[in-house]
């Protein structure tokens, strides 16, 4: 089941927010999220457990996709496909979905190229040494 995510789920969110960046406790704050007025996120929740999240922002017309992740014990069960459509059928004024994404990684990668992602634009050196994707999905 997806749902918005509340702040009951501040740990999971936590703990899953690590597999992603192992600084994202000091870059994100549930709280200040949920009351932002351009920050949703969704969670995939099985059995009433958030095994999933997905992060978007939304300015004007265009959706970003800032943080996408999956429990590794949950993978390959489709479980971020659904999380990208369901976003993206769940704004009517939005006419595209942007991501960046680290050149190296090559799951989200596929997983972005799969659902309708394309390349538009690179950015050298965006982390660290590595350089970032910038991908778009017109809706
Ligand atoms: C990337 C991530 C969100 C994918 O979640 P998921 O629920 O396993 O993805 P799905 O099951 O919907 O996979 C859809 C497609 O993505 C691609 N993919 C997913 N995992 C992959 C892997 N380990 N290797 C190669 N391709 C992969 C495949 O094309 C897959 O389709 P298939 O299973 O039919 O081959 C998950 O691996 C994750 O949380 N990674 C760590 C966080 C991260 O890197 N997030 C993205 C940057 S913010």
């Amino acid at each position: 089941m997806i749902d918005k995510i509340t702040l009951k789920d501040d740990l999971r969110f936590n703990e899953l927010g690590i597999l992603v960046n192992n600084n994202f406790c000091n870059l994100f704050n549930l709280e200040s999220l949920i009351n932002s007025p351009i920050d949703d996120i969704y969670g995939y929740y099985v059995n009433n457990y958030l095994v999933g999240f997905i992060h978007v922002s939304k300015l004007y017309e265009t959706l970003d996709i800032v943080n996408i992740v999956v429990d590794e014990q949950y993978r390959r069960q489709g479980i971020a496909t659904k999380l990208i459509n369901y976003v993206c059928e769940s704004y009517d004024d939005i006419n595209n979905v942007m991501l960046e994404v680290n050149e190296h990684n090559v799951k989200a990668i596929n997983l972005y190229l799969k659902n309708g992602f394309y390349e538009i634009n690179r950015r050298l050196r965006y982390y660290g040494q590595d350089t970032a994707v910038i991908m778009k999905r017109d809706v």
